[in-house]
């Protein structure tokens, strides 16, 4: 995916687009540039490389003069991050520039049509046909060219234009990846993403698909997919600044660990009342929850991995069966879903190609459709019937922390009311609101626990390989455990079920091998003790994740991470945060960028 951002007022464009585009560099960070108009010329700067270099290359944007602009950051899809390839992309003529994010499908014919109507490809991405339709539609109408140009696209956009006819004005068109608009005073603005508005407004407008809108410093117009003129409600932004920033931390990805407490808390105490989960948003799911023979949770990596860590306390409480399938799988699987099902998609950003695709696809099938979704107004929360916000906060860091634990304590809220409204909580029966409850409070207690967790970064960080292993709840905290190693440090990193480890993986294991073994279920503790006496026969140190007391696991460990002793249906939310903080110091230790890994970036738009 990639970052796109608009100006438009009285002030100097290029230091507000270079601002708003450093908070959406986690959206792309390959290739960035701005196109600020200056009267009726435009002047293009791009470089290969992080925002910082675009920063150096226009003297942190004094060089380029003008009040109006556009600009972009990029995770490269169609050619290779180059400056030529990196966008605003210009037409022939010179008089249009434009940004976009998302893939046009449809890319290669309509390359050929307009190669053959003589006009010139400058670079090998997909957004270059888009300028030059503009360029073929424009006749004295930016308004008219983008409404034809945007009848020919098939695939997913945002774009940003601006054409030198109209000096002062943007536009911005939405299909199927998100655009914000921000509604200023004396000035207007465009981004993918709030967190690039906030610090100039906090009124804001989510453009719905198939929009577009026309921007100037005084007006704010929006058109629907013929032209016609809509209205559309100004939302206010509640969070502030200070929470996209990094608040005093190195990283964001440790700021957002450190917030875990206070986001699960912001994510469930406002729906316990009167001792019961009151979840207002599945009202509609809730009357008819006696239909629901089934659950499908469906998602992409973390998201999917805190679907595999809900199933549990889900299955277990409602007596509902419910199953995981990745988003990507599931979409092609010509699944067995109907009206008796009740699909669950979990998305932090909501953007995901895949989680977009097998929401359709069961909603398709008639399945009743439940979003769990982190980005308010993204595509996932439109598309599903009801949608539970996390109410995590901006998540700036690529690899996700209190994304994924807001996301299992909403599965946590859902299995508890679900067993209550269907009559299987005992009258009286408080445990389990109890737990809830008293999930941030552990989360932050699994923090405080572990002030060993660099030393033990500094032992860890040069293995090769290193495997975690854990049975049912603890088994799903070890695959995004496993996930969070792999993707900032680059180490490899695997989850296994331990169970699994004699019927062929135990082969890998040697001398001085790490194995992270996560014992925080007691009822399956000796099990899960008996593959630690296997590995460690077999040479493995082993780092155990497990409670203070739990004297077996202590003596037969060699180096220990521990959490507060939680209801195991309820522990992945708290196990996972050690886990998060020991990938994020062996990153350190390795001097990784940990906020943003290579290749890899915020939301995957594309499948
Ligand atoms: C997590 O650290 C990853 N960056 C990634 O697996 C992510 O969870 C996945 O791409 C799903 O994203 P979503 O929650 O925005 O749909």
């Amino acid at each position: 995916m990639c970052g796109i951002v608009g100006f438009t007022g009285a002030r100097s464009a290029a230091p507000i687009l270079l601002d708003g585009l450093k908070k959406l560099e986690y959206r792309g960070y390959d290739s960035a540039g701005i196109a600020v108009m200056d009267g009726p010329a435009i002047s293009v700067v791009k470089v290969k490389g992080r925002i910082a270099s675009l920063c150096e290359r226009t003297d942190g944007g004094q060089n380029v003069s003008g009040v109006t602009g556009i600009g972009h950051t990029r995770w490269a899809t169609h050619g290779a991050p180059t400056e030529e390839n990196a966008h605003p992309h210009l037409s022939n003529d010179g008089r249009f520039a434009v940004v976009h994010n998302g893939i046009i499908e449809n890319y290669v014919s309509l390359r050929e049509e307009l190669m053959s109507e003589g006009y010139r490809f400058e670079s090998e991405t997909d957004t270059e046909v888009i300028v030059h339709l503009i360029e073929k539609y424009y006749r004295g109408s930016v308004r008219e060219a983008l409404v034809r140009t945007a009848n020919r696209l098939q695939g997913s956009y945002a774009l940003g234009v601006i054409c030198t006819e109209e000096t002062g004005r943007i536009y911005a068109v939405r299909e199927a990846s998100p655009l914000i608009l921000g509604i200023g005073a004396g000035e207007n603005y465009f981004a993918s993403d709030v967190t690039a508005l906030v610090p100039y407004t906090r009124n804001v407008i989510y453009l719905e698909d198939g929009e577009f809108a026309e921007l100037s410093a005084e007006s704010v117009r929006i058109f629907d997919c013929t032209g016609q003129e809509v209205r559309r409600k100004v939302s206010r932004v509640m969070w502030d600044v200070q929470a996209a920033e990094k608040g005093g931390y190195e990283h964001f990805m440790l700021k957002e660990i450190m917030e875990q407490p206070a986001a699960v808390k912001a994510t469930i105490a406002p729906r316990i009342r009167n001792g019961r989960i009151e979840i207002e948003e599945i009202g509609g799911i809730l009357s008819g929850l006696g239909d629901i023979r089934s659950i499908v949770i469906t998602a992409c990596g973390s998201a999917y991995y805190a679907g595999c860590a809900g199933r549990y306390a889900l299955e277990r409480l409602s007596g509902i069966p419910v199953r995981t399938e990745l988003a990507s799988e599931l979409r092609y699987s010509d699944p067995l879903i109907d009206g008796h099902t009740l699909v669950i998609v979990i998305s932090q950003s909501g953007e995901t190609a895949d989680t977009i695709a097998a929401l359709k696809e069961c909603r398709d099938r008639g399945a009743r459709t439940l979003a769990v979704v982190n980005v308010v107004g993204s595509t996932v929360a439109r598309l599903a019937d009801s949608t539970v916000y996390t109410w995590a906060g901006p998540e700036i860091a690529v690899a996700t922390t209190k994304g994924y634990t807001t996301q299992v304590a909403v599965l946590y809220l859902l299995a508890v009311c679900f067993a209550d409204r269907l009559g299987r909580l005992p009258e009286g029966e408080s445990g389990p609101v109890e737990s809830l409850q008293a999930l941030p409070r552990r989360i932050q207690q699994a923090i405080d626990m572990n002030p060993g967790i660099p030393a033990l970064a500094g032992k860890y960080h040069e293995s090769r390989a290193l495997f975690f292993i854990g049975r049912n709840t603890d088994y799903a905290a070890a695959l995004e455990g496993a996930l969070k190693m792999k993707e900032i440090s680059y180490l490899h990193a695997e989850a296994y079920a331990a169970g699994e480890l004699k019927h062929g993986t135990i082969a890998l294991i040697e001398e001085h091998q790490p194995v992270i073994a996560l014992c925080c279920n007691r009822a399956l503790m000796e099990k899960t003790l008996s593959n630690i006496v296997e590995v460690k026969s077999r040479g493995a140190e082993v780092l155990a994740l497990t409670f203070r007391n739990n004297q077996k696991i202590l003596s037969a460990a060699d180096d220990l991470l521990f959490i507060p002793e939680v209801d195991p249906l309820f522990s992945a939310a708290v196990e996972i945060v050690p886990l998060q903080l020991l990938a994020y110091h062996v990153a350190r230790e390795n001097g990784c960028d940990i906020d943003k890994p290579k290749n890899l970036a915020k939301s995957v738009t594309v499948e």
